[in-house]
């Protein structure tokens, strides 16, 4: 054997080297980040990346990668890891990939070498089959690298495009997230953004000063309000990163780890007969049209207590979407929301709705449709904004969906609106309805004047109202009911709302190994 030179390290002194090494990136950067994340009220890459995985579980790849741009004076500054932390671990038990840009190095932007360890990753998830989480904090594409960064952009915005209905891809967005690299976040499953600390736009404020001569603000243009309330890209806004990564945590255990998986099942206490608060169901409903009532709480009473976790709350609050489990199993509900609208479909709700529909049916999540719903949102401003295009998405959306999908109308199914949601017709496999349902082309009102026009117009005064109260009892008579649609079996069961969390549980239960496959095509075309 070789004498060992004088020169050579011991192995001892290997070790210790990468025990150096490791701490030069590990500590003293993250000694570092923290001061300056602190100041800012955020955490860093590494503290967020604790909270998301089970303790102790991250294990980090790529920590020495470098880039090796020369460009800029860059040569003299190329820090390990390159401004993102890429790595796996267990979140619940359940294996998670995740990527955090690092705002402390090189503001996080995206450059060759980081850009390929997130497709590294990301291509590892895929291989694995498990969700990718990316924590989003970052200027954006690397300036010094010119069309390098714009290249990994896109490479990554391909690799969410292949995984897209694969596995469940989740964005944080804690920090800057500007210009085109915003898309990848957007063609994610869910993005979750934090109050005040957060934004997201395709361009800042100094370039819409210079470009339109319009003065505005980081927040007006994409802080956590305008995303969530008004452009609907945000799923959910937390009030701090703790609340947004705790939230994240929660929505993996609704979701299954990949599109070939179930979700996981948890333990549930639903009583198995009529309780005090199924009871309460049968009371809900107001006599009075005057009147409205939460189809929060109707849900709660029907889904596993304590298990709703909504979606776009403050986005098209006239339609909710939210994941739920029933008898410890996720389902996904999406239900009219009366006191919004009066429960309407404007093209803000269907685009919302339709999403979510096939985010569940991508990932095996049977859909719970609730409904009370008057119809499509009409109007000047709905029709040239394109209700019919959008409106179209949630028709098309439901009708492809191959997951178990029961239905309860609970009040109103007018015109479209029955169609859309959830009806038989578009393939849904139990259909309920409360003796509070009634289903028709139109509301009584509507179409007493448009059936009895002739009649009206040539009658007067007293004459008149009186033919207009006979026309609307007999109206309301035959067709606010359920029992037209319950004769042609569009309703399969008139049941008491104080069964129907019993009910829907059997039924989902009777579906649970349901079967269906939609025609062999490379891909449908939706109403985009
Ligand atoms: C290189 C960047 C950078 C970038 C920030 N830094 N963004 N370096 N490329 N894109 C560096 C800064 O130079 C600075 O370095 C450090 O990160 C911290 O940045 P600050 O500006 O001091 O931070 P702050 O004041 O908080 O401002 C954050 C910011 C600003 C608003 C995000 O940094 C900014 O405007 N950055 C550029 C944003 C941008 O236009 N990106 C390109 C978007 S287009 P030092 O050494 O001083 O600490 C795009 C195309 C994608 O992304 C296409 C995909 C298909």
């Amino acid at each position: 054997m070789p004498e060992q030179t004088a020169t050579e390290p011991t192995t001892a002194e290997r070790i210790a080297a990468l025990d150096a090494r490791h701490r030069q990136v590990v500590e003293t950067a993250e000694d570092r980040a923290r001061q300056k994340q602190h100041q800012k009220g955020k955490l860093t890459a590494r503290e967020r990346l604790d909270l998301l995985f089970d303790s102790g579980s991250f294990v980090e790849l790529d920590e020495f990668v470098r880039h090796r741009c020369t460009e800029y004076g860059m040569s003299g500054d190329r820090p390990d890891g390159d401004g993102v932390i890429t790595g796996y671990g267990t979140v619940d038990g359940r294996q998670v990939c995740a990527f955090s840009q690092d705002f402390t190095i090189l503001g996080g932007s995206m450059g060759e070498a980081c850009g390929g360890k997130v497709m590294k990753l990301m291509d590892l998830a895929m291989k694995i089959g498990c969700p990718v989480v990316g924590i989003n904090d970052s200027g954006g594409a690397r300036i010094q690298e010119g069309v390098l960064s714009l290249a990994h952009y896109a490479e990554i915005g391909r690799r969410n495009v292949l995984a897209s209905g694969v596995i469940p891809q989740i964005s944080l967005i804690m920090g800057p997230c500007a210009g085109g690299a915003v898309y990848s976040p957007a063609m994610t499953d869910v993005t979750v953004m934090v109050r005040d600390t957060s934004y997201m736009f395709v361009t800042g404020p100094e370039v819409v000063a210079a470009v339109m001569g319009e003065r505005t603000t980081r927040d007006e243009l994409g802080g956590a309000e305008t995303n969530s309330e008004v452009a609907g890209n945000v799923h959910h806004v937390a009030d701090d990163e703790p609340a947004a990564i705790a939230w994240v945590r929660d929505l993996l255990g609704y979701l299954p780890s990949n599109n070939l998986e179930e979700p996981p099942v948890f333990a549930h206490a639903g009583a198995p007969e009529v309780t005090d608060r199924d009871r309460h169901l049968d009371g809900i409903m107001p006599d009075s049209a005057n009147r409205t009532y939460d189809m929060v709480e109707l849900i709660e009473r029907v889904v596993d207590e304590d298990s709703l976790l909504p979606f776009q709350e403050s986005f098209a609050p006239n339609i909710i979407c939210a994941l739920a489990s029933v008898e410890g199993r996720s389902v996904g509900v999406v239900a009219n929301q009366p006191g919004h609208l009066a429960g309407a479909i404007d093209l803000d709700a269907s685009v919302k709705a339709a999403r979510f529909v096939r985010m569940c049916d991508a990932f095996r999540i049977p859909i719970l449709t609730l409904v009370d719903v008057p119809g499509y949102l009409p109007g000047v401003q709905q029709e040239r904004m394109g209700i019919i295009r959008h409106g179209a998405k949630l028709l098309y959306a439901y009708s492809e969906a191959t997951v178990p999908l029961v239905t309860v109308v609970v009040g109103k199914a007018y015109g479209g609106g029955y169609a859309v949601m959830g009806s038989k017709h578009l393939g849904a496999d139990i259909n309920l309805a409360w003796p509070t349902a009634k289903i028709a082309v139109m509301g009584a009102g509507g179409a007493v004047l448009m059936l009895y026009r002739k009649a009206l117009a040539t009658a007067e005064g007293a004459d008149r109202e009186r033919l207009l109260a006979k026309y609307t009892e007999e109206y309301r008579q035959l067709f606010d009911s359920p029992y037209i649609a319950a004769e042609r079996g569009y309703v399969d069961r008139v049941i008491r709302p104080s069964q129907t969390r019993l009910e829907v549980a059997r039924a989902l239960r009777a579906l649970r190994h349901k079967r269906a496959e939609l025609p062999a095509k490379r891909h449908g075309n939706i109403p985009l």
